[in-house]
């Protein structure tokens, strides 16, 4: 019956405005009726109705929004309503059979202000200020009739400056506050670099299906990591060091990938397979963001070694290099998952020693499941 009437209301005011109803609703195709259905609600007639009741809506706020005292228009379950901000606009609305809802911010100005804060750099001046502060999107709410700026917790009062310093007044703009900077999508890959806090640099060790694991010194629970690009890619959720280990997992942000493989530094990546731990003299090969890729041998399993921080035990010892950053990295034998670096000394010009983290006892510590690529 929501066929019916929406019927009658196209009856009553399509031949004042539209002449006669398009093709394109007829024509919806089944894998979008499938996804309607199961994002929206709707079956197949309802889908229809909704469609083509809203490229009627579209060609009514097209015919509408040159006129003056127009103040933007939105859809509220299928009903078209419609600000003014000029009482002589009220029975035109009505007659194209929407709803005139009375406001008292005018749209251009909304929209001149919007456009001054596009002019001003934003996500470079605030977001890199401090992990607390950022703004994430601004834009004109015609349903709230205000320059709506969203921000995180720190920078709501920067986000009131602003609004203020393109020319609004309390009346025309709105802060809301958001958890979380929006962000391009990572993948996540063993090896490669992530940065802490947006300082600190270190290196993705395994990705876990959960996040990805790494070296218990490279942060601590609650810092943030982010690619280079400063795309988040996690939180630490758990860090252990000195003490019984020196590994972290940080847990993954929705939409990135966190892929099981680790960076070769060839210009390709080696595939996981699993976690069986090699012994004594058994080859080794790791992957770090500083250094790259370099092999050698395990040298000793279960070492304690007494870093300034304090000792840290279960440790495997080796002869391969590593330098700063290659901190977290990925060990591996073949196509099993050894280990996270964890430090050591000399470099990768004269040779070196290099503790690293053994990576069955991070996923037993939190549970977890090693992605395989
Ligand atoms: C990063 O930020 C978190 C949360 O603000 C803090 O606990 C941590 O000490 C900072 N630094 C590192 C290296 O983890
Ligand atoms: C461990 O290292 C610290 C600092 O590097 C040092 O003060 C301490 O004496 C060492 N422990 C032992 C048992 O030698």
């Amino acid at each position: 019956m929501q066929l019916t009437n929406f019927l009658a209301a196209v009856a009553v005011f399509l031949p004042i405005v539209y002449g006669a109803p398009t093709q394109a609703a007829n024509s919806l195709h089944p894998e979008i009726l499938a996804a309607m259905k199961r994002d929206l609600g709707l079956d197949a007639e309802q889908a229809h109705v909704r469609v083509a009741r809203e490229l009627k809506a579209t060609e009514v706020i097209e015919q509408l929004k040159t006129k003056a005292g127009f103040g933007g228009a939105w859809l509220v379950d299928g009903e078209l309503n419609v600000a003014v901000t000029d009482e002589a606009l009220t029975s035109e609305v009505t007659a194209a059979g929407a709803k005139p809802i009375t406001v008292s911010n005018s749209l251009s100005k909304l929209e001149e202000a919007k456009e001054a804060l596009d002019k001003i750099d934003l996500p470079q001046t605030l977001s890199k200020s401090a992990n607390e502060a950022g703004i994430a999107t601004w834009y004109v709410d015609v349903t709230a009739n205000k320059l709506v700026i969203e921000a995180l917790s720190a920078s709501t009062s920067q986000a009131a400056d602003l609004a203020k310093q393109v020319g609004l007044v309390e009346s025309e703009f709105e802060v809301r506050t958001v958890s979380e900077l929006p962000s391009t999508f990572a993948t996540v890959r063993g090896g490669d670099a992530y940065y802490i806090n947006n300082s600190a640099r270190c290196s993705v060790g395994f990705s876990v299906t959960t996040g990805f694991v790494s070296a218990g010194h490279c942060g601590s629970t609650g810092a943030r990591a982010t690619t280079s690009s400063g795309v988040s890619i996690g939180t630490f959720a758990g860090s252990v060091f000195p003490g019984s280990g020196d590994f972290s997992f940080i847990r993954s942000v929705s939409g990135n990938t966190y892929s099981g493989t680790v960076n070769n530094y060839a210009g390709g990546s080696i595939a996981i397979s699993g976690s069986t731990a090699s012994g004594v003299g058994a080859s080794i090969c790791r992957s770090g963001s500083t250094t790259g890729v370099y092999c050698g041998t395990v040298r000793a399993l279960g070492v304690t070694v007494n870093y300034s921080q304090g000792a840290v035990t279960g440790m495997t010892q080796t002869n391969v290099c590593a330098e700063p950053g290659d901190s977290g990295g990925s060990w591996y034998s073949g196509s099993q998952a050894q280990g996270v670096t964890s430090g050591g000394s000399g470099n990768c010009n004269s040779g070196g020693t290099t503790f690293f983290q053994p990576v069955n006892e991070i996923l037993s510590t939190y549970g977890l499941t090693l992605v395989r690529g």
